[in-house]
This record gives structure tokens, sequence and C-alpha cells, in this order.
């Protein structure tokens, strides 16, 4: 029977793999995360090696400072061993509050953390000054490393790629570039310092997280042999940099893009960074010309004019009320899953996603006026903490069920346990920020 805790429940959280370590004494263990927690286990027994963390395993919460200590963090990839390191990332929420995406890196014997890499920079750390506000780090959330590292262990370099900040579709309360967003971070591994780092996006409001742990090959460039890493992305592009110095292998030329967003607050880069070469691997715009001529005419027509209605010339068309192609999509390009390389034949594989989706963002109540009845309330936290994901009239959409009529599937005592445990890619929302009351609230919201 499952015990009614956070740790059990979190259980049901996605657990893409695990790690397996040896070292000359002949220890196997298997290292393995479930929600925030990281145990080990003896790989022969299965039995808890009890001298890592407590009994055997450590909450990831616990180096994440103290306003991370309720907020969702969970390692859904495994994270990668170095010497006696085990590197690890997690996975945050999207919107407000969300916990920071800092690398760890554990002692795998002791579990004492080793290092810790910011990932948005603390005040005086390199990165810091692309924030215009010095609080954000105390405040933003995510820029989490949450589809895994590649190592080159000769060199003893680890390749970190990191996703987007919250809110993922509105930077109004993070003005700037917003290092180390959208990043490759390349750390010795030794020591967590940062040897050099590229961001693929400023100020991401697109959701466009690197979405898969770079490839490290070796390039044969007019006949010089160059140690290289490759990081696909969710546009399509891939960006190739020399392994050690990051210098880039072919120009990458930073591009005017379409800057004015209408929302509130809001500022955009006014460029972005594009590669010359490899060409994109999908296509990189929505038009009229893409659609399927071979469906019957009246879907065609109803699709032209819905296409009509939003704003589709760009991949980097700003987030709009009227509505946004996004396209390639929040899942598009290279997510997820990872390149692979034959060094046999210099091929590099690639999973390529093509996905439309439509972005359109409303405007919302954050606070919480004191007078506001419950159904206003719940409203007000479907609206912070729920609608990105399942849309703003509950309707659902991709990957997203649609909520309505959720209390003909649902007893209350067992949607609040659901929401407090989560599920594999539905994060859990537990004590904070979703009190009792806020429980209560958002039932009345879904039985209206
Ligand atoms: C990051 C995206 C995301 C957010 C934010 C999110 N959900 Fe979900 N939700 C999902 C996904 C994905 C599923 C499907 C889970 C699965 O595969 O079982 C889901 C499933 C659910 C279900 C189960 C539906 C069913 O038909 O069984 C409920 C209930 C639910 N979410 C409620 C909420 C509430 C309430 C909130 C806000 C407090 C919320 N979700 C926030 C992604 C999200």
């Amino acid at each position: 029977m499952r015990k009614k805790t956070n740790a059990g429940f979190s259980m049901m959280n996605v657990c893409r793999g695990v790690i397996f370590y040896t070292d000359d004494k002949d220890n196997k263990r298997i290292y393995y995360a479930a929600g925030a927690k990281l145990y080990c286990i003896n790989a022969i027994t299965g039995e808890p090696i009890t001298t890592f963390g407590s009994k055997g395993g450590i909450d990831l919460h616990q180096d994440l400072g103290l306003n991370a200590q309720h907020l969702y963090v969970a390692a859904t990839s495994p994270g990668i061993i170095y010497k006696n390191l085990i590197i690890i990332g997690t996975r945050v929420a999207e919107e407000m509050p969300a916990a920071p995406g800092d690398v760890l890196a554990y002692d795998v014997y002791t579990a004492h953390l080793q290092w810790i890499f910011h990932t948005i920079p603390h005040s005086g750390e390199s990165g810091f000054n692309s924030w215009k506000d010095s609080t954000a780090y105390l405040h933003v959330g995510g820029a989490n490393a949450w589809a895994g590292f590649s190592m080159d262990e000769e060199i003893g370099i680890v390749y970190v790629p990191t996703g987007s900040a919250v809110y993922d579709f509105y930077g109004g309360l993070r003005l700037g570039n917003n290092l180390f967003v959208n990043s490759l971070i390349v750390l010795n591994a030794n020591n967590g310092k940062e040897i050099w780092h590229y961001q693929t996006i400023h100020h991401d409001v697109w959701d466009r997280d690197l979405p898969t742990a770079p490839a490290l090959l070796t390039l044969n460039l007019n006949g010089r042999k160059i140690d290289a890493v490759a990081q696909p992305t969710k546009t399509g592009y891939i960006f190739l940099f020399n392994r050690l110095t990051g210098e880039p292998i072919f120009p990458i030329h930073e591009q005017p893009v379409p800057a004015v967003s209408l929302l509130k607050g809001e500022m955009l880069s006014t460029t972005q960074p594009v590669p010359v070469l490899p060409v994109p691997f999908v296509r990189q715009s929505l038009t009229k010309n893409n659609l399927n001529h071979l469906v019957p005419h009246s879907s065609y027509n109803d699709i032209a004019k819905r296409l009509s209605c939003y704003q589709s010339n760009h991949m980097f068309s700003p987030p709009s009320e009227q509505g946004t192609i996004i396209f390639p999509g929040f899942d598009g390009g290279a997510e997820w899953g990872g390149p692979a390389v034959d060094p046999l034949t210099g091929i590099l594989y690639i999973n390529a996603n093509e996905i439309p989706w439509v972005l359109k963002m409303l405007p919302i109540t954050f606070k919480n006026n004191n007078h506001e009845t419950m159904l206003q309330a719940g409203i007000r936290l479907y609206q912070m903490h729920c609608m990105s994901c399942h849309g703003a009239t509950m309707q659902g959409s991709g990957n997203y069920p649609s909520l309505k009529h959720l209390f003909q599937k649902y007893e209350l005592q067992s949607f609040i346990q659901f929401i407090s445990s989560g599920r594999r890619m539905m994060p859990f929302f537990n004590n904070y920020p979703l009190p009792k009351k806020g429980f209560s609230c958002l039932c009345v919201a879904f039985k209206k």
C-alpha cells in the first residue's frame, strides 16, 4: 500500500532512467530519482545504501535555498557520474512560484553537496547583469536542466543544456536577456566552474527550452579534426561549437526579429542568434502555403481562415492576446530524446517535430483582494497555476486533458490527492502554493 507522504506520491512522476556506478573496490550501485528524492541502492541486492544521505536518499530541495523548500522539484532525467560525483538537474514549475534550476553535484558516497551552479546568477556572479531586476534570482525560477547532460570524461567537462524561466510566455517580470536561460553551459565537472556558455535564445517567451543533451562528436572540416559539441534546439537549429573553447564552428549571426510586444511590461530582445550552418532540420514558419491541399475544400478553408486570425509570420512572433502560432511548437524540433552520432559515417541522427500550437495570452489577476468570493479565488488560482497547460476554459489541448466536468470523474478527496501528487507530466501542487482553502476554491471553480 502506498503511504500518503509527499515522497510516496511523487513516485508517480516521470523517471527517465537510472545511473549505474561502480568503483575499483567493486561497489555496484544504482542511483535513481523519484520526485525530488535521489536514492541510492545496491545494484546486486536492491537494498538501500543507508550511508548515502538519510537512510539511502537525499531531498534535492535541500540545497536550492529557503524559498524553494515547498516548491515543485522533480528529477525527471537521471543525471550523470564523473569520478565520485553525481551531477543532477531537475524539472521545476513553469509558473510562479517556481524553484531555481540550479545544477547540483553530490559525492556518490557521502551525499554531501560538492558544488552548485546557479543557472539564474546570484549577485556578483557571471551573467547577473543580464537581468534588469537585481533580485530576479530570488523570485524567478526555472532555467533548469531537465533534458540531461553530456560529459567529456577525458577532460572533465560537463555540458548542461537549460530550459526557459518562468513565466514561460511572459517575461515582464524578468526583463533582460536572462542568462543562463536556454543556454548551453559548459562546466568544469570537478568544481562546477563555468568554462564557457552560449545562449541560444535571448529573453525566451516561447518555452523554447534546450530539449536534449548535446552530442559530442569529432568533425572533419576540410581535413582538420575538431572535437565539437552539437546542440539541437526546439526551433530546428543545430548550434555547433569547438568543445573546448566554445568558438562557433560556423558563423552565428544576431538577426533582427519582431520585437514589439503589445503585452503590458514586456520588452523582447530585438535580435536572436541564427547559425548559418547546418541548415535547420525542420520548417520554421507556418503560412497558408504550408497547409494541406489534399483535405476536403471546406476543411482547408476552415483551417486557412483560422490561421489568418493569428500572428504566424515569424518563428519569433511575440505572444499576443490575438493569438500567435508557435511553430516549431512547444514540443518542436529536437524535443526530445536526444541526438546520436555514428562516428563511422559521420551522420548525426535527430528526431524532428513539426507541431504548430496556438498561444493566446490573457490578462489575469495575481493578487487576492481580500473581498473575493470562493469562485473568484478559484478562477484566480486556476489562471495562475493551471491555465497555461489546461487552457483558458479548461478545455485542454495537445498533451493536456480537458478538466471540464471533472467532478463526474473525481471525488473531492481523490481530486485533492491527485493535485497533491501529480502524475507523469502533471506537476504536483502540495500545501504551497495551494493551501487547503485553495483546493476548496478550485473545486468551486471546477463545479461552476
Ligand atoms: C505543466 C503543465 C500542467 C499544469 C501547470 C497543470 N497540469 Fe494538470 N495535467 C497536466 C498533464 C500533462 C496531465 C495528464 C497527466 C497524465 O498523463 O496522467 C494533467 C492532468 C490533470 C488532471 C487529471 C485529469 C483527468 O482527466 O484525469 C487534473 C484533475 C489536473 N491535471 C488538474 C490540474 C490543476 C487543478 C492544475 C493547477 C493547480 C493543473 N492541473 C496544472 C499538465 C499540467
